[in-house]
């Protein structure tokens, strides 16, 4: 799949701007606060009705509107299609897709699979739990809409428990009905990030020894209480903790808990890697993550690199940009010194909300 077109009408620092993509690399070169992030974010929102940076949605409207509009035309199975995505400043919000309403996200995420580096991205080796959870759930949640309804329904049950563990009198055959769902939806859950994650594991290998020579072995292990347990066995766990829970007020056990632990040669990467090593690793893992959506989905996804350039050397920088060559993606610099001998780039520039022709 590609995109073709991108419509911009009181997006952040854009009022309207039309941007044209080609199927290659598509580079968009500014200073900072120029608006590059920006065009990322809202082809994200495109792809996930939400944006990864704002908290709230209004505030990607333009300070001068009332409402924004993102446009986005794509080709998939040589068919085109347009998702168009609005939101107004009274909290209305409306996807359509080639015209008519998305009623349910659920519906929706995976219609444009895309993969996203940021500077952030270094999180998934350094950050916290949640950030290597929501990597291994951004592709899961891709490929699967199954996996995306238990995550949702899951994370429902698990705010009902929550707020009732801080109730002075707490129902606890109330908690024992939630746990009853929520195992349910753990016993799917885990079986498929644990599948994803082992397909992640063998792509990133190859990649991560394609970058360093063959010295570098990466290596993943997923940490979860509910391997290889039945739903009977997961509501016993659930239910054996409550006594805990309601002494601290909160979900001491659940998928909210999992983690993925990234080992380098052995050593955990988190506590012993070098800068280098976690750049390498987060390399690896990205990449990885777009040949296991580009493989089960049989769709290429859409490649968004926003300012990550800065963070890499030479080496990493050139492997990067081999490898994306032959694919789609939208990559945003303030330096583009890199682009040496590049086919199939189209430069341009981005001052104060307006593209430069
Ligand atoms: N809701 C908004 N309305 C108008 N301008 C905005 C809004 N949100 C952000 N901006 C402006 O967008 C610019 C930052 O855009 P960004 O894409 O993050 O820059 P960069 O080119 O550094 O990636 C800033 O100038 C900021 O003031
Ligand atoms: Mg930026």
């Amino acid at each position: 799949m590609f995109l073709n077109r991108l419509n911009l009408t009181n997006f952040r620092n854009y009022e309207n701007q039309c941007i044209n993509f080609i199927k290659g690399i598509n580079l968009f070169v500014g200073d900072n606060a120029q608006g590059k992030t920006n065009i990322i974010e809202s082809i994200y929102l495109s792809s996930f009705g939400k944006s990864y940076r704002a908290t709230k949605d209004v505030e990607m409207i333009n300070l001068n509107k009332d409402f924004l509009r993102v446009q986005l035309d794509y080709n998939k199975k040589n068919i085109d299609n347009k998702v168009e995505i609005y939101i107004d400043k009274l909290n209305k919000k409306i996807i359509k897709k080639n015209e008519i309403k998305i009623k349910k996200i659920s519906d929706y995420i995976g219609e444009i699979p895309i993969v996203i580096f940021s500077p952030d991205s270094l999180d998934i080796i350094k950050g916290s739990p949640s950030k290597r959870r929501n990597f291994i759930d951004m592709i899961c949640s891709q490929i699967s809409k199954s996996y995306l309804i238990c995550l949702q329904e899951y994370n429902k049950c698990l705010k009902l428990k929550n707020s009732m563990l801080k109730k002075d009198i707490v129902d606890k055959d109330y908690i024992f009905v939630l746990h009853e769902k929520m195992s349910e939806y753990i016993v799917n859950i885990v079986k498929y990030r644990k599948k994803i994650i082992e397909k992640i594991l063998e792509k990133a290998k190859i990649i991560e020894m394609n970058l360093t020579n063959n010295k570098e072995n990466i290596n993943l292990h997923y940490n979860t209480d509910f391997s290889n347990l039945e739903k009977k066995e997961i509501k016993d766990i659930l239910d054996e903790h409550l006594y805990i829970e309601l002494l601290r007020k909160s979900s001491v056990k659940g998928i909210q808990r999992d983690d993925i632990s990234i080992y380098i040669n052995d050593l955990e990467v988190e506590k012993f890697g070098s800068q280098g090593q976690n750049r390498t690793a987060m390399l690896s893992l990205k990449l990885a993550n777009f040949e296991v959506l580009k493989d089960i989905i049989e769709e290429e996804p859409i490649l968004l690199l926003d300012d990550i350039m800065s963070e890499l050397d030479e080496n990493r920088i050139n492997f990067l940009l081999k490898y994306i060559q032959n694919y789609q993606s939208i990559i945003t610099t303030t330096d583009s010194k890199f682009v040496k001998d590049i086919d199939n780039i189209n430069i341009l520039k981005v001052l104060n909300g307006r593209l430069e022709i």
